[in-house]
């Protein structure tokens, strides 16, 4: 079915096997160099993600879950295939609308936090509403707003230097869903902490995923934290697959990762 007649067929949202689709993915590929140093990191990733979703995507390191991810957010152009957004294709989106979409549809999630040290909390949550032009009063207020909601309402004015592991990766939850993003994508969000931050970080976006009514897609080494999701796909020679059912997928057949 076309993007489009999924649209068309305008599916009550709540039911997850035929919620709306959000992001989608058609014969993805990706090469990066040429002639014999040609890498073919995605061959042909097809990707089905829909409204309300968690989906994990585990697969070990150089599979190609950076590149994906990054495909996804229209932070890299593929080499062919199309994603689509909403039902619309990404790459028909100009320039300036596509600025948009970075700052306002996507949120993302690095491994490494990827703050400014020697910015506060605050103003490192506060930098996605200034780059898109929204006053500092109000960039301010609703960083902290987040910052409270992230449970660090006592860290807003440390910068971010001074503070640990797991309280710089929640400051960068709130920087990845300051601008009210519908959709979450997060790489190895837990990868750089121990066991009991990692933790807390999932159960963490857990709550955001729900609260917030995410679409959200974790890539993770962490088969532990993989297993909460809806579903878990695999990245094999560039192309993705439903790695194992999950208790929330109930026995959904393998293949296709839609
Ligand atoms: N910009 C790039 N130029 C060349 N090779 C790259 C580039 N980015 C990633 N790669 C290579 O592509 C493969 C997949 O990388 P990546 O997507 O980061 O994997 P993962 O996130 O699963 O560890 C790796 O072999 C990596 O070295
Ligand atoms: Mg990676």
């Amino acid at each position: 079915m076309t993007p489009q007649a999924q649209d068309a067929k305008h599916i009550a949202a709540g039911d997850l096997p035929t919620a709306n689709v959000v992001l989608e993915t058609r014969g993805l590929k990706k090469t990066y160099g040429s002639g014999e140093k040609l890498l073919s990191v995605l061959v042909d990733a097809n990707l089905v993600l829909r409204q309300g979703e968690m989906v994990a995507i585990v697969a070990p390191s150089g599979a190609g879950k950076s590149t994906l991810l990054h495909l996804l957010a229209a932070l890299d152009t593929p080499t062919s295939g199309t994603v689509y957004f909403a039902t619309k294709a990404i790459e028909s989106i100009n320039e300036r609308a596509l600025a948009e979409f970075r700052n306002r549809a996507v949120g993302f999630l690095w491994q490494r936090h990827q703050l400014l040290p020697d910015f506060t909390a605050t103003e490192n949550v506060a930098m996605p509403l200034l780059l898109r032009g929204d006053d500092f009063t109000s960039a301010l207020g609703m960083a902290r707003k987040w910052l409270a909601e992230v449970g660090l309402e006592n860290r807003v004015d440390h910068r971010a230097g001074e503070l640990s592991g797991g309280e710089q990766q929640r400051v960068a939850i709130a920087r990845a869903l300051v601008t009210g993003p519908s959709v979450l994508l997060a790489d190895e969000p837990t990868g750089d902490l121990d066991e009991q931050n990692a933790w807390a970080v999932f159960e963490l976006l857990e709550r955001l995923h729900r609260t917030h009514k995410l679409t959200s897609l974790i890539a993770t080494h962490n088969l532990a934290l993989a297993a909460r999701c809806d579903r878990i796909l695999g990245l094999e020679h560039g192309v993705l697959r439903t790695r194992e059912a999950t208790a929330a997928a109930s026995g959904a057949p393998g293949g296709e990762a839609s």
